[in-house]
C-alpha cells in the first residue's frame, strides 16, 4: 500500500503520524511510505532519518496527499486539507468529530474512509489510542506542578522531594486512572507524600498493590477532600467520568482552606475540569492564580514534549497502521473488533452513534 505522512499543519501541533522506527516496519513489507519534507522535524526526526528508513520524501503536502492511498496524521486535517483527500482515501488520526460539524460533513463530502484513534475501542471499554497521551500527562503534572511550587512563578516555594532534615511535599491526586497511577509514580519518584482518592475500590485496591508504602489510597468523597486539601502541597485532577463533564470536586469555597502557595494541576480540563475555577489554558500562558492558588489547566499537555509524545502515539497506532496496509481496511475492520469500532465515516456516511447524536442526525434518520 501507498502510505502518506504529511506534515501537521494546525496550530502549535510539533507531533507526527509516524517515526522512522515505523516506516522501516512498513517498508520491509514492501510498502511505500510518502514523508513530507520537515514533517518530523519538531519531534526530533529529520528527512534523512525517514530516508534511512525507506521512505520517499516528498516536498509538499498536496503531493503527499495525492500519491497515498492511506494518510497517517495525529490531529484531524484542517480546512486546506480538506480537498487534498479523495474517495477511498483511508485517514487514520484523531478527528474527534462530534464538536466539528464542519469537519464531518467535510469529509462525508469527500467520501473518504475516516477512522479515528479516539475511538478504536478494545473489547473491555479501554480505548488503546488514548492511553499513551494520558500516561504523558499524568507524569508531566508532577514535573509542571514540582516547577509550580517554585517561588519565582508564585507557588509556596517547596522543593516536593525535600531535602535531609527537611520533609518532602504533600501530593494529592484525584482519580486513580491512568493519569493519576503515573502522577502518582512520578510524585513518589522524588520521595513526596503521596495520597490518591478514587470512587472505585478495585483501582484503590490496584495501586495499593503496585505503589510503595508512601503512597496511600482513600475513598474520594467531599469529607475525604476537605480533609487533604488542607495540608496537600500539589493537587493533581486526573478523574474521567466517560462521556461526561467532569464533576467539580474542588469548588471556589474550597480554596480559601488550601495554604497559599499551593498548586493545583487539572489535567481533566479538558473535560471540563474537576475544579471549579479551571479554565483552559495554553503552553504559552499555562498558569494562573486564583485565590493565591496557582493553576496550571493546560489543554494539551503532551504537546509540549512532542518527541516523548509522538513515540509513545505511533507505539501504539502503528500495530493498526500495519493491519490495515497488509489487510485493506475492509479486511482489517472484519478481522479487529477494536478497529472496527474507528470507522466514523464511510462512503459519505457517518456510522458513529454518538457523532449522529452529537448532530441530532439520528432522530432525522429514524
Ligand atoms: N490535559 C491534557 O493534556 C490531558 C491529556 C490526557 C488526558 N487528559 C484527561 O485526563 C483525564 C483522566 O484521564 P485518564 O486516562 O486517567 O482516565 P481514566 O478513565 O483512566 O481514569 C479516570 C479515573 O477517575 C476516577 N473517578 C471518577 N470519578 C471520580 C471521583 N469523583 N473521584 C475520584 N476519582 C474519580 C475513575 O474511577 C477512574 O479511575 C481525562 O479527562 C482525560 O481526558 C488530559
Amino acid at each position: 500500500m501507498k502510505i502518506g505522512i504529511p506534515k501537521e499543519i494546525s496550530n502549535s501541533e510539533n507531533r507526527v503520524g509516524m517515526t522512522p522506527a515505523g516506516v522501516l516496519e512498513l517498508t520491509k513489507l514492501g510498502h511505500h511510505v510518502f514523508v513530507q519534507s520537515g514533517a518530523g522535524e519538531n519531534s526530533g526526526f529529520d528527512d534523512e532519518d525517514y530516508y534511512v528508513s525507506g521512505a520517499k520524501i516528498l516536498p509538499t503536502i498536496d503531493r503527499v496527499y495525492e500519491q497515498s492511498e492511506m494518510i497517517v496524521k495525529v490531529k484531524e486535517p484542517v480546512e486546506q486539507e480538506y480537498d487534498m483527500i479523495r474517495e477511498d482515501q483511508i485517514i487514520f488520526t484523531f478527528f474527534h468529530f462530534a464538536s466539528n460539524k464542519k469537519l464531518t460533513e467535510a469529509m462525508m463530502k469527500s467520501k473518504a474512509v475516516c477512522i479515528a484513534y479516539e475511538t478504536v475501542e478494545e473489547d473491555d471499554g479501554s480505548l488503546p489510542l488514548l492511553i499513551p497521551m494520558s500516561e504523558v500527562a499524568g507524569r508531566m503534572a508532577i514535573q509542571q506542578g514540582a516547577k509550580y511550587l517554585e517561588k519565582p512563578v508564585k507557588g509556596k516555594g517547596l522543593l516536593l522531594g525535600g531535602v535531609p532534615g527537611v520533609p518532602p511535599g504533600k501530593v494529592l491526586v484525584l482519580g486513580a486512572g491512568t493519569v493519576g497511577i503515573q502522577a502518582a509514580k512520578m510524585a513518589a519518584g522524588l520521595g513526596a507524600q503521596v495520597t490518591i482518592l478514587d470512587v472505585n475500590m478495585n483501582k484503590l485496591r490496584h495501586v495499593n498493590d503496585i505503589m510503595p508504602s508512601h503512597v496511600v489510597t482513600e475513598f474520594s468523597n467531599e469529607y475525604n477532600i476537605r480533609k487533604h486539601i488542607k495540608t496537600s502541597d500539589l493537587v493533581i485532577g486526573g478523574i474521567l467520568i466517560a462521556g461526561a463533564r467532569s464533576p467539580k470536586l474542588i469548588t471556589r469555597d474550597m480554596l480559601k482552606e488550601m495554604q497559599p502557595g499551593a498548586v493545583i494541576v487539572d489535567v481533566a480540563v479538558d473535560q471540563g475540569g474537576c475544579f471549579e475555577t479551571t479554565r483552559p489554558t495554553t503552553h504559552e500562558e499555562p498558569a494562573y492564580i486564583i485565590d493565591d492558588i496557582v493553576h496550571y489547566c493546560v489543554s494539551n499537555m503532551p504537546g509540549a514534549v512532542p518527541h516523548t509524545s509522538t513515540v509513545a502515539l505511533t507505539n501504539v497506532t502503528l500495530p493498526y497502521v500495519l493491519k490495515l496496509a497488509e489487510n485493506g481496511w475492509e479486511k482489517a475492520c472484519r478481522d479487529d473488533n477494536a478497529l472496527a469500532r474507528g470507522i466514523n465515516i464511510v462512503n459519505g456516511k457517518v456510522v458513529c452513534e454518538p457523532i449522529l447524536e452529537a448532530f441530532g442526525w439520528k432522530e432525522a434518520m429514524a
